[in-house]
């Protein structure tokens, strides 16, 4: 059987856990050679093992995503060693904790450095890969928080809206050259980078803070990094080819109280 992603490089940054893992295989698994980049080397050639067992084909790549040289270098070594991107799944992403008057300011760089910077400069070396092959799909990660006021989020709160912004803002540049840029606004997914916030929610026990952040989705649960990477996955194919500058919300209903 066809799968929705035959024969297109995909890179999935933050590829080494949660919901990047989900989508590197699930991408995989349609067909897809994935370039799965993270921070952590054990974590991406995790992974690409995964993808390697299953019979897929990955490449794992160690890089900071805040590090313009570094970016280049991996992105140079996805043209060299799998072909032109097809596919940009911008989804590394790190949290943040405390509200302007709580938090510090590294924290705040740190954010925007990853969230944001991190985004644009991956976008920046597929874009110009997918013009060799005339077009391709940029998928960013917003979070329900770019849309809602989450307590003790602010900078996380602040990236993230700049993700949506900077997502319409490169579909208005990009169409002409025939790619297409999307954004998920995911709500909570019970992943590592969620715990300690979780945990802090609930006073240090994360059972109660998981109870207390489950309330708040209509649907009676948190998202899991499968129910992400589907969404991931129809943004990425061209199933959803007349798509462009979107904002898709799978939340369980959290924003639309
Ligand atoms: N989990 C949630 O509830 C949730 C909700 C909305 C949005 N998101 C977003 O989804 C994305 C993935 O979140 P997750 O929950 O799967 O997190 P996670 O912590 O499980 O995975 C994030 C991965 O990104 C990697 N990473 C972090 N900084 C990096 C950097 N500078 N360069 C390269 N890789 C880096 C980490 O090593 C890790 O492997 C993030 O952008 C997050 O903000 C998560």
């Amino acid at each position: 059987m066809a799968g929705r992603l035959d024969g297109k490089v995909a890179v999935v940054t933050g590829g080494g856990s949660g919901i990047g893992r989900a989508a590197a295989a699930l991408f995989a698994a349609e067909g897809a050679a994935i370039a799965v980049l993270d921070l952590v080397s054990d974590a991406a050639q995790e992974t690409v093992d995964l993808i390697a067992a299953d019979g897929g084909q990955a490449l794992a790549l160690t890089a900071d995503i805040a590090d313009g040289d570094e970016v280049r270098m991996a992105f140079d070594r996805v043209s060299t060693e799998l072909g032109p991107v097809g596919v940009l799944y911008n989804n590394a992403g790190v949290n943040s904790s405390g509200s302007i008057l709580t938090s510090t300011e590294e924290d705040w760089d740190r954010c925007m450095a990853v969230n944001v910077k991190g985004t644009y400069l991956c976008s920046a070396a597929a874009a110009r890969s997918m013009t060799e092959r005339g077009g391709g799909s940029i998928v960013n990660q917003g979070s329900v928080a770019a849309l809602v006021g989450v307590a003790n989020f602010a900078a996380y709160c602040a990236s993230k809206g700049a993700v949506v912004a900077l997502t319409r803002s490169m579909a208005v540049d990009l169409a002409t050259s025939g790619i297409r840029v999307n954004v998920i606004c995911p709500g909570t997914v019970y992943t590592p980078l969620m715990r300690p916030m979780l945990t802090a929610r609930g006073g240090g026990d994360e059972e109660k803070g998981l109870a207390m952040t489950i309330a708040k989705y209509p649907i009676g649960r948190l998202g899991t990094p499968e129910d992400i990477a589907r969404v991931a996955l129809f943004l990425a194919s061209d199933e959803s080819a007349f798509m462009t500058g979107s904002v898709v919300t799978p939340d369980g209903g959290m924003t639309a109280q």
